[in-house]
């Protein structure tokens, strides 16, 4: 185990906390989470979600984290530790190869963070703009051809950067400060929104559920989108676990991350819809959601400039400490199984998801081909979102379910998680969620899928 000893690890608990809730908080909150609950009907979608946040996604942030600190080893590696000589290892690799896939879009959509900082810093937003003004902005960002492409470059560089000075050092320093700063601007910009007249009308869509909406694709939607939030699913936490100390208590570290990125999502609801009404704009636009619907709320409040340079700027951090996350788990792999250099790796794989998000990049109207691909006005990003961001995050949360619910063992994960001397008192619930319910219910969703052949 020498290789064990120089990973390194967190400085502190909060250290720990502060990571892998800025690897959780990202653009699935910001981004993702309005505009697929605003595709998907609302109120009926959150409610879902909101149930596999709790019965799949918090069971299977613990498991992801006590096989973590179990075999202080990347996803890969873990599955070798725990039970040698066999397949398991492959689950791994699948979690390595989603990181890949999720990376190289995830970076467009960070790289338009980046621009709207540099307009909002450039008073773009200072006099107010129309819903239609700031769809024209959004169209003619997305719809560029090098622009995209670099700004992805820009935040992958980034990424890359600071993935490379190695686990506390780099990550946990940043984002320490700045995530408590981005929750209150959020508060702010949520009371904003909620004082804006039809910001009912928001509510009700957000909350109000109509069951009639649900089908099994919007299940499964809501399922990804949960396990997405909360970076599960391919070995992140397996990997933020495996720099966790052994004193460290793993339910409440988890519950910890699942309260605040579950309640950061709600909270960028409560910005988007009362705003999104209030401008009449539609709650089904799409991916461009947020980035249409943000501007306009600017210019309706005082030192409007500021809140939009301070929400950009966050949110391009909020980005980044999950953009690290994903490149970790690919870094993480290579230094610790081939034997790269930490630097080495970290440029090296960056620049392969740079070469990956290219076509992303150009999905988004820059390329005819690539932005139809799935038919009008739907492209090559969405289907990487839906393939790796979905079904991808649902295999690998299926196969680690069984795999600690029915090979490594309850009882053996149990015994990491209460290493610490902690008792945790929901365990036998704990048990029965990752050995039935959540294998049961992710294949359930899963199957249905492939019957009705309603992937995309
Ligand atoms: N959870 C991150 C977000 O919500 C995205 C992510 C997914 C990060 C999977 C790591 C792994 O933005």
């Amino acid at each position: 185990m020498s290789t064990v000893a120089n990973r390194g690890n967190w400085t502190s608990r909060f250290g720990f906390i502060v990571a892998a809730a800025g690897s959780a908080i990202g653009l699935g909150n910001i981004w993702r989470f309005p505009y697929t609950a605003g595709q998907n009907g609302g109120g009926a979608f959150v409610l879902v979600y909101l149930g596999f946040v709790l019965l799949v996604g918090i069971p299977v942030l613990l498991a992801e984290l006590s096989v973590g600190r179990a075999s202080q080893r990347n996803p890969v590696g873990a599955f070798k530790a725990l039970v040698p000589k066999s397949l398991w290892p492959w689950v791994g690799l699948l979690g390595v190869l989603t990181g890949f896939g999720i990376l190289a879009f995830y970076s467009v959509i960070a790289g338009w963070t980046l621009r709207y900082l540099i307009w909002a810093v450039s008073g773009q937003f200072s006099g107010g703009i129309t819903a239609e003004q700031s769809g024209e902005l959004f169209t003619s960002l997305v719809g560029g051809t090098t622009t995209p492409i670099l700004l992805s470059g820009m935040f992958l560089a980034l990424t890359a950067w600071v993935v490379r000075g190695g686990i506390s050092l780099g990550i946990e320093r940043a984002t320490k400060i700045l995530m408590p700063i981005f929750g209150v601007i959020l508060v702010l910009l949520a009371i904003r929104a909620l004082t804006l007249e039809g910001a009912g009308e928001g509510l009700r869509f957000l909350f109000a559920p109509d069951f009639s909406k649900l089908t099994v694709k919007t299940i499964s939607i809501a399922l990804g989108q949960a396990l997405f939030s909360l970076s599960l699913g391919m070995g992140a936490m397996i990997t933020y676990g495996s720099y966790l100390p052994k004193n460290e208590k793993i339910p409440v570290a988890g519950c910890t991350v699942a309260f605040f990125d579950t309640s950061i999502a709600i909270l960028a609801g409560l910005i988007i819809f009362p705003t999104l009404f209030h401008a009449g704009a539609s709650p089904g636009g799409g991916p461009g959601l947020v980035f249409v619907v943000m501007p306009t709320i600017f210019g309706t409040m005082p030192f409007g400039t500021l809140f939009a340079i301070a929400f950009y700027a966050l949110l391009s951090i909020a980005a980044l400490t999950s953009t690290i996350s994903l490149l970790e788990v690919i870094v993480a792999y290579f230094v610790d199984e081939k034997g790269w250099g930490r630097g080495f790796a970290a440029w090296v794989l960056a620049g392969t998801c740079f070469v990956l998000a290219i076509p992303s990049a150009l999905s988004v109207g820059g390329n005819r081909f690539l932005s139809n691909l799935l038919g009008e006005g739907s492209g090559f990003l969405d289907l990487q979102n839906i393939i790796f961001g979905n079904y991808s995050l649902s295999i690998g949360a299926l196969c680690l379910c069984i795999f600690v619910g029915w090979r490594w063992g309850i009882p053996k994960a149990l015994a990491e998680i209460e290493n610490s001397g902690y008792r945790m008192q929901m365990a036998p619930v704990w048990g029965f969620l990752v050995r039935y319910f959540c294998p049961v219910a992710v294949a359930v969703v899963l199957g249905y899928i492939l019957v009705t052949r309603d992937y995309f």
